[in-house]
């Protein structure tokens, strides 16, 4: 899978910018704000609809101007693909494949395969426990667009909750028949959501130990999911749950926790409360990595994540990686550039190429981002 051209109107810096890539490894250097990591998010957003800095797509828009976009030809299996997104507030944004409207995010979502790391990724041992599960749902909702609309059920069901538990709160005695129903339906839905959460980061780990032993030469990884309803799960060994098991357990402790959260006004436990630990060999890596090995991790998943994509779809993911090489030692850099391999496309940002191992600059396609007065705009280096 690859991505052939990109054409961008009003995208952050970029005013207008046409690009052929025609190359399977593509460097995008250029001095600090000039434009690298827009035209990379602008790739990222394109094929996953996910943003690297944005909060919300409004951002992405060129300021002064009130609609941006941005259109892709990519090809896979030999046969073109074409994305194109509108972004044109208040309006929703529009979508298109292969120049046909989709409403559903869903149905745009399912034709184009990329992975992206960034700085913010680093949220996921950096950040609090919200950062690594959204992360989480995000990877199993890519690969299982089911997880996405689990997710969104059992919030509404946990609003309904709270609301209802608010009116509890203040009178003891109401009746609590309400409380039982959405507790059943909490249970049925929280236990899917944990169930493919835990096969999802076992499949990962698998990948991922592959990849992590690799680039740090010699280092174990393990993850842990840390669960307010199964407590703390090593995620090699989680055969022993169904979600049968699982509601079970969720139906006990919300019969435990009952008072208290007709106290508190609030639903004290649940998927979303969980967290995901990371190990390296048997050391908690939120407290004890160092910043290389913390960024080693992140890298390892999202490299993974592109495995995971492979065994699951047959695709090669496209991969997308802003300034990759900060932080790790020139022995992981070139572990890390070595164990990526040859048949994913490969788009990396950098100030210049002085890290890049000699043997990976040699088929490497490279660009210059320079900021003039009308936006950015990029030449070949
Ligand atoms: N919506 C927007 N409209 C116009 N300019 C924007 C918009 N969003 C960001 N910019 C500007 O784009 C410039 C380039 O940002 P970018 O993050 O791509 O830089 P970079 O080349 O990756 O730099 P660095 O090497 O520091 O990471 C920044 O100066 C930023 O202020
Ligand atoms: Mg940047």
């Amino acid at each position: 899978m690859q991505i052939d051209s990109i054409k961008l109107i009003n995208f952050r810096n970029y005013s207008e910018l046409d690009l052929n890539f025609d190359a399977d490894k593509i460097l995008l250097t250029g001095k600090n704000a000039q434009g690298k990591t827009n035209l990379l998010e602008a790739i990222c957003f394109l094929s996953s609809l996910k943003t690297i800095k944005a909060k919300q797509d409004s951002e992405l828009i060129k300021w002064g101007q009130d609609f941006a976009h941005i259109k892709g030809h990519f090809t896979k299996n030999q046969t073109e693909t074409t994305l194109e997104v509108t972004i044109n507030p208040p309006k929703k944004k529009l979508l298109k494949v292969n120049e046909i409207k989709k409403n559903k995010s869903s149905e745009y979502l399912s034709n184009i395969f990329s992975v992206c790391f960034s700085t913010s990724d680093l949220a996921l041992l950096r950040g609090n426990p919200d950062d690594r599960r959204s992360w989480l749902d995000e990877a199993v909702s890519s690969l299982y667009p089911a997880h996405a609309d689990r997710i969104s059920k059992y919030n509404k069901i946990r609003t309904q909750k709270n609301n209802l538990l608010k009116t509890l709160a203040g009178n003891i005695n109401a009746d609590k028949t309400l409380l039982d129903v959405w507790n059943e339906q909490l249970a049925i839905t929280g236990s899917n959501i944990i169930l493919l959460r835990l096969n999802f980061l076992k499949e990962l780990l698998k990948y991922a130990k592959l990849k992590h032993s690799y680039i740090s030469v010699k280092e174990t990884l393990s993850i842990f999911y840390e669960s307010s309803i199964i407590d703390t799960v090593d995620v090699e060994d989680v055969s022993e749950y169904t979600s049968l098991k699982i509601a079970e357990i969720f139906h006990e402790k919300l019969e435990e926790k009952k008072a208290e959260e007709i106290i508190r006004a609030q639903s004290v436990i649940g998927p979303h409360r969980d967290d995901i630990s990371f190990f390296i060999d048997n050391a908690d890596a939120k407290k004890f990595a160092s910043q290389g090995q913390q960024r080693t991790i992140v890298l390892a998943l999202k490299l993974a994540e592109t495995d995971l994509i492979k065994a699951k779809t047959g695709y090669n993911a496209i991969l997308l990686l802003d300034d990759v090489l900060a932080e790790l030692d020139d022995i992981r850099q070139t572990y890390l550039l070595n164990g990526i391999e040859e048949k994913h496309q490969t788009i990396i940002t950098s100030v210049d190429t002085l890290h890049f191992d000699k043997r990976y600059l040699e088929n490497v396609k490279i660009y210059k981002i320079i900021q003039n007065e009308n936006g950015a705009d990029l030449i070949l280096a």
